[in-house]
């Protein structure tokens, strides 16, 4: 019966070093020394032997136990170990390769502009408004001192709606009435960023939908001072600190009275180049003292408050500051343009 077991033993340990994987040693072992394993089912055997015998085999079968036990841990480790390196191998990684670079957006350079301007008017106080694109003509025209039929409706042609009285808005200044309407008594300070409309021949000059940001000061002692200082210095903040500003007088329906605001092209330092058109100046913005109707529509007495307003255009002001001759390349979504900012 000793006999018997060492031949048993032999073999399984030639066996093991036969397997060739996990797997095929897992197979062995339930074949060796699982609960119907071969050496299990030896010392089932030992109810024939004599007592005498028994103490002797009992010792045999648990050494052999214990050192297939041992054996088969050892081989274990050593086909994990090589298990891994054939993986490793298989899906290398070489981690000093250098990475490929996501492709990163970037903001439109509208927003860009539009930022910056919110930056500057933000640092002197005045807050963001914001109201719809699409308005009535109440808003848009009659509130705003543009009665039906008067000729200064020519400057904004007009998208309408098919429901009557509803259009898009043409300029950013109906939002001042919305502000009015809402804070009145109170003084007001604040800028109306927004998309506008009109039904116009897109050129390179003009396109049918473009930002507008206007402007809105209401208080009891808001003077022309007031309005020349404080644009002159958005200027030197958004285009430098040396800009000269110049006011020519002009025309609006919804202030008096109206100028428009030039800066010192900062191309030419004022000495006059193609950007400018040799004149040393740029125009950028469209200002006045707000019209005591519309103060009145929008709750304010005029006998006791007054008020300075003003619209710019920023894809103007982001043409003028980068030197962008057509606008038509802020929507025409041209990789290559938009890019470039
Ligand atoms: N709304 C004018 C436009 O669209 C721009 C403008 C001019 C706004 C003078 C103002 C202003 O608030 O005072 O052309």
């Amino acid at each position: 019966m000793l006999e018997q077991l060492d031949q048993l033993y032999r073999e399984s340990l030639e066996t093991l070093r036969a397997a060739g994987s996990t797997a095929g040693l897992e197979a062995w072992y339930r074949q060796a020394l699982g609960r119907k394993g071969q050496v299990t089912l030896i010392t089932r055997q030992v109810g024939q032997l004599s007592p005498e015998e028994r103490p002797a085999f009992g010792k045999r079968v648990n050494e052999i136990k214990n050192e297939l036990e041992a054996a088969y841990e050892a081989r274990l480790a050593e086909l994990q170990a090589a298990e891994l390196e054939a993986q490793l191998a298989a899906d290398s990684l070489d981690v000093t390769l250098p990475g490929r670079r996501p492709w990163r957006g970037r903001l439109h350079p509208s927003t860009q502009t539009l930022r910056e301007i919110y930056r500057i008017w933000g640092d002197m106080g005045f807050q963001i408004y914001r109201s719809r694109d699409v308005e009535t003509d109440e808003y848009n025209f009659e509130l705003l001192n543009i009665p039906q039929d008067h000729p200064a409706r020519d400057m904004w042609d007009t998208f309408y709606t098919t429901t009557p009285g509803v259009l898009l808005r043409t300029h950013t200044s109906p939002g001042q009435i919305h502000a009015m309407r809402q804070y009145c008594p109170e003084p007001i300070r604040v800028i109306l960023p927004g998309m506008c409309y009109r039904y116009e021949q897109i050129t390179a000059r003009s396109e049918i939908q473009f930002h507008q940001v206007e402007g809105l000061a209401v208080g009891r002692n808001i003077t022309l001072a007031d309005l020349k200082g404080t644009l002159a210095d958005f200027a030197r903040r958004m285009f430098g600190a040396e800009r000269q500003v110049r006011f020519r007088a002009n025309y609006f329906p919804f202030t008096e009275p109206s100028a428009e605001m030039d800066v010192e092209c900062h191309l030419c330092q004022g000495a006059g180049c193609q950007l400018c058109k040799y004149s040393g100046w740029l125009e950028i913005l469209g200002c006045g003292m707000v019209h005591p109707t519309v103060l009145r529509n929008g709750g304010y007495d005029p006998a006791v408050y007054s008020g300075f307003a003003f619209g710019m255009g920023p894809e103007r002001i982001a043409m003028l500051k980068y030197g962008i001759e057509d606008i038509r390349y802020f929507w025409g979504n041209d990789l290559r343009f938009l890019e470039q900012f």
